[in-house]
């Protein structure tokens, strides 16, 4: 399965939020990266088909789904930003709802949704009513809903955004597991969400890609650009904001350490460092550090 975005692009009024995008997923976990702006939930609405490009075509092996239509939409799950659940259901009844507008016959449907709740961890609880679970529980329920006809193309969109830790890690591990056989397509402006699953990451910037590589490969791209520097007086750490991308600032003893993301050495003292996924984020974005 191969699905291709060829040179898509899509403007609001005068505002190009899309920027002749060209791409291609082939099943696993990709991540989208980029800050709040920068195209992502536009991204995943045009490939969720509840949005048209202004220009360009989305083809699922070969073919547009605009043409491909309903054919299309019954391969896609589409866990959207803001999803509003219905708080006075319960799981089990919330998802049978959803199973039955998906067109799932009554049997089918009963089947689907203990599957569905047993594989996102919330079997023991599909007697409660949805209002009462926590944001992750919520989230699981969004993803659950997602998944009821069995897709193989998953678009979450923003999906850890408001968890705490210890969901984060929990909603991740579960999208690693279901991505065997389907594609899956994640956006988020967080990058320890997609360090460890995403097989590629993609990066937006105002409506443009301008990365797409593993998450080893991007760090690779930055080997050389990160450093630390020691300096004695606090007065100088505004200097060398105005003139770096400066990340962490820690404070050791008497002296200050700085995270600088540099093409050149920054100062005499300066030492490399080994990148990680925040000082990527920092290099390309670096009005906005997640
Ligand atoms: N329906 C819309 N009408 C007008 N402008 C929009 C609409 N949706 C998105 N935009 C604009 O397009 C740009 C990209 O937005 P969006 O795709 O939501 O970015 P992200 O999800 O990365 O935060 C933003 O400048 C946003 O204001
Ligand atoms: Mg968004």
């Amino acid at each position: 399965m191969k699905l291709t975005i060829e040179n898509v692009s899509k403007v609001f009024d005068d505002k190009k939020a899309l920027d002749s995008i060209n791409l291609e997923f082939s099943t696993g976990v990709y991540g989208i990266l980029g800050a709040n702006g920068s195209g992502k939930t536009t991204l995943m609405r045009i490939l969720a088909s509840v949005m048209k490009p202004s220009s360009g075509r989305v083809l699922l092996d070969g073919q547009d789904i605009a043409f491909l239509d309903y054919r299309y939409r019954d391969l896609i799950g589409y866990l959207p930003q803001n999803v509003g659940l219905y708080k006075n259901f319960t799981a089990e009844k919330f998802l049978l709802y959803i199973a039955t507008l998906k067109g799932l016959t009554k049997e089918e449907a009963k089947v689907k949704v203990l599957e569905t709740l047993d594989l996102v961890g919330l079997a023991d609880h599909a007697k409660k009513k949805v209002g009462k679970f926590s944001g992750g529980m919520k989230r699981r329920v969004g993803i659950a809903q997602a998944l009821l006809n069995d897709p193989k193309i998953l678009i979450v969109d923003e999906p850890t955004a408001g968890l705490d830790p210890k969901e984060r890690i929990r909603f991740r591990n579960l999208l690693s597991k279901i991505s065997t056989n389907r594609i899956v397509l994640l956006s988020t402006h967080i990058v320890s969400d997609i360090e460890f699953i995403a097989k590629e990451v993609l990066i937006l910037k105002a409506g443009k890609l301008i990365q797409k590589q593993s998450p080893k490969d991007l760090l690779k791209g930055i080997e050389d650009k990160v450093w630390t520097v020691t300096l004695g007086k606090e007065t100088e750490i505004t200097k060398f904001q105005r003139t770096y991308k400066v990340g962490n600032i820690a404070r050791v003893g008497d002296s200050f350490q700085l995270r600088i993301l540099s093409d050149n050495k920054p100062h005499q003292n300066a030492v490399h460092e080994q990148p990680n996924l925040e000082d990527l984020y920092l290099y390309y974005f670096d009005e906005e550090v997640a």
